[in-house]
């Protein structure tokens, strides 16, 4: 009894020491908070376990049912996978309800283009060059999520690729630094909104840190080995430019750079990411990337590994129970210094406060609203607006396209011309196969009621079937008109997806062939997760847009451009190589001591033309545009001066459309290699058949800083190209000097 009297008599201490007075600061709440919590608690609040219902990593079923058992005891700091207001409260419950501190959890899941109504992915989203309506998606990902109880995502995702072999291309934003840090702060903030307390808002993550896009071969999880100038000089701008718009949180990546671990070095976590950049939010490990140092070889075992991580800077372990089984150990075998673990644990709690899920850790648990939010018909209707805009149209022979809705008969024809399941992508969060409106679906909506549309498979997605294929060749004969909807797997694109072959699968491609023999005009409608080597459709094929994996509103989105009730205007954000060996084939390559021509002793493969399928920044139009000869505001300014260049631009067509117009800028002499061209600028704008507008950029000393000989980051005196145009490719350029005095 006595005993008993004694823990109550505690408890309520406690609890009055935790109930702080309005007065102090949240940084002074969480140095209260601190002074309470004992070593396990400490290291617990760094632990991070996945829930089960998606799982995102190999898991050990036998750890399950300890885990509730670890909430209760205080020793998980945060969740992934566990969704949905009915499991968040049960889980939140244990943490605040019966533990000694009561802190509460924090809930995560990969909302990467959308929670419930899917989004295009990542990389067809960049395609629309349209950062508000980017912003836009990523906010109704938030306002869903943070309905089914989430308050972090582990988005977005910014590394930089140029091999599209290496499947988790569709997350990204291309393969363009400059683009990708626009977009990167878009994402950021429409997940983080300007106030991470409300209940709509969640914490964002920029990940992975860093150089992920530069697996050796486009193979996932392989090593990376590139240098610090190309660290700098592609990879790290997106993640200074995720930090800059506020970003709470980052994720390290799998593999190491200059044969460290990311999650243990020291150099990009230690000197840049909290030294030189000052960062001061939540870094959290990939999953089991702690404890896969020892895999590598790098930690003898899973203390060293939590060691290491810890000291680089390291805040959360996710999934490899490393801090929580060791940091307390090799505290007291004087191997970590406590102030270490204190630092990290201050960052999370601050994290918890800002989300106000101290004030409240069931704000974000309301049933009323997860069934109002998700699935609104308003946002359906943003992925719907934000899915055409990223539908890249690629050829159009003879303006096959827009098809006239009183055709007779439409055949729509392959393995994705009615399937739901592929349309939300690899990583579909909790996006439902019944909620995707298909292709077929979308195309019989859209057409008069005196049209007849058939369909039929043609082939598997990887498997051919000769009575398949017969049947579709029949139905192709007696239609005016195929849509042919071929491309991936979305399994097949994303994590642990990287292919040896970018084209089209040979079932698939046998298919194309087939239909294309019937002598029907064909319109093909590519769904992929990354750019595809389709050189022979691109020369046999009228038609052809690269319509990705577009999510819940898919086939309205395509049938709202195949019908004219919506002029494409994306953009490609990564180039297409005719060839897988191409790769890496990107626009802004680094000028060549021989450069690429028809002389023998020059840079080229000898077997293929050497230029791309189509270049980066390119995107056809049911209607034309014009541009009018730059004009320079002048053609020489010194390092404090900026100049304009200004371009009319008109629409020569007979239709409304919208045009990326875009700036890339060349260093014509540099103290080391510079790029052929980069971007350096954009606008979108809208013009009205026969209409014109003016587009002009700014160029200052900041456009023409790059990562000179000792790698400081300057502009150097010299002679420069400006160009402005519709593509990487379709450009006119004018000269300019920036002169040093
Ligand atoms: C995965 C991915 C990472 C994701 C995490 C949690 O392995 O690499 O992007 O956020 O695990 O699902």
């Amino acid at each position: 009894m006595r005993n008993t009297l004694i823990a109550i008599a505690a408890f309520i201490t406690i609890a009055i020491v935790i109930q702080f007075n309005n007065s102090q600061t949240i940084d002074d709440k969480v140095e209260t908070l601190l002074a309470e919590m004992t070593l396990e608690e400490k290291a617990g609040q760094l632990n991070q376990y996945s829930g089960y219902e998606i799982i995102t990593g190999d898991i050990d079923e036998s750890k399950i049912s300890q885990r509730n058992l670890l909430v209760k005891k205080g020793l998980v700091g945060s969740v992934l996978n566990v969704l949905g207001t009915k499991d968040v409260e049960k889980a939140q419950r244990y943490a605040v309800e019966e533990t000694r501190l009561g802190i509460p959890l924090i809930f995560a899941f990969d909302v990467i283009h959308g929670y419930r109504t899917i989004f295009p992915i990542p990389l067809a989203e960049s395609a629309s060059w349209d950062l508000e309506a980017i912003e836009n998606a990523a906010r109704i990902a938030a306002i869903e999520a943070s309905a089914a109880g989430q308050n972090w995502t582990f988005a977005p995702m910014v590394d930089i690729s140029q091999d599209p072999r290496w499947g988790r291309v569709m997350e990204g934003a291309g393969e363009d630094s400059y683009l990708g840090s626009q977009i990167a702060k878009a994402r950021v903030r429409g997940f983080q909104g300007d106030d991470l307390s409300q209940f709509n808002t969640i914490a964002a993550t920029a990940k992975h840190f860093a150089a992920y896009g530069e697996v050796i071969a486009g193979r996932d999880y392989n090593n990376v080995d590139i240098s610090r100038r190309k660290l700098w000089e592609t990879h790290l701008s997106p993640f200074k430019a995720a930090l800059d718009e506020g970003v709470r949180s980052f994720m390290n990546a799998f593999n190491e750079f200059e044969g460290v671990p990311s999650s243990a070095n020291t150099y990009l976590i230690t000197d840049v990411l909290r030294g030189q950049w000052g960062f001061d939010g939540v870094l959290v490990s990939d999953w089991d990337s702690f404890g896969a140092m020892v895999t590598s070889g790098v930690a003898a075992d899973d203390a060293e590994a939590a060691e290491m991580s810890l000291e680089a800077g390291s805040d959360i372990d996710m999934e490899s129970d490393v801090f929580v089984n060791f940091l307390p150990q090799l505290v007291r075998d004087g191997r970590v210094d406590e102030a270490q673990i204190d630092e990290a644990v201050r960052r999370v709690l601050r994290l918890k406060y800002d989300l106000g899920l101290f004030d409240n850790p069931y704000k974000y648990i309301d049933a009323e609203r997860e069934k109002n939010l998700i699935l609104a018909p308003e946002h359906r209707a943003a992925a719907r607006d934000m899915a055409s805009k990223s539908i890249i149209l690629l050829k159009n022979d003879n303006q096959l396209l827009p098809l006239d809705k009183t055709i007779k008969n439409i055949a729509v024809i392959g393995p994705l011309g009615d399937n739901q399941y592929h349309m939300n992508g690899f990583w579909r969060g909790k996006g439902q196969a019944e909620d995707v409106v298909t292709l077929l679906e979308g195309i019989k909506a859209k057409v008069s009621a005196n049209t007849n549309v058939s369909y039929a498979e043609g082939s598997g997605l990887e498997s051919l079937d000769s009575d398949k294929l017969s049947k579709a060749i029949e139905l192709a004969k007696k239609s005016d008109v195929v849509i042919l909807a071929v491309g991936e797997d979305a399994d097949k694109t994303g994590e642990s997806s990287s292919r040896t072959n970018i084209e089209l699968y040979p079932a698939q491609q046998q298919l194309v062939k087939a239909i294309h023999q019937t002598g029907t005009p064909v319109v093909m409608v590519l769904m992929n997760g990354r750019p595809l080597a389709i050189e022979w459709s691109a020369e046999n094929i009228p038609a052809v847009l690269n319509g990705w994996f577009l999510g819940s509103e898919a086939g309205n989105a395509l049938a709202d451009v195949l019908f004219g009730d919506y002029n494409p205007s994306a953009k490609l954000t990564m180039t297409v190589p005719r060839k897988t060996g191409q790769i890496p084939i990107y626009y802004n390559a680094k000028r060549v001591s021989r450069p690429m021509g028809d002389a023998r002793y020059t840079s080229k493969f000898i077997d293929s033309p050497n230029s791309p399928l189509y270049p980066f920044g390119y995107g056809l139009s049911y209607t034309e545009f014009s541009y009018s000869p730059i004009k320079l505001s002048t053609d020489s300014i010194n390092f404090t001066e900026t100049l304009s260049a200004t371009v009319t631009v008109t629409n020569t067509g007979k239709r409304l459309g919208e045009e990326v117009v875009q700036l890339y800028i060349q260093d014509l002499v540099g103290s080391v290699v510079r790029p052929v061209k980069e971007l350096k600028g954009f606008e979108k704008i809208a013009l009205e058949a026969g209409q014109s507008q003016e587009v002009s950029f700014t160029i200052s000393t900041d456009d023409l800083a790059f990562y000179t000989r000792d790698m400081s980051f300057k502009a150097e005196a010299g002679k420069f190209k400006l160009f402005i145009g519709s593509s990487s490719e379709d450009l006119q350029g004018v000269n300019f000097t920036l002169t040093a005095d």
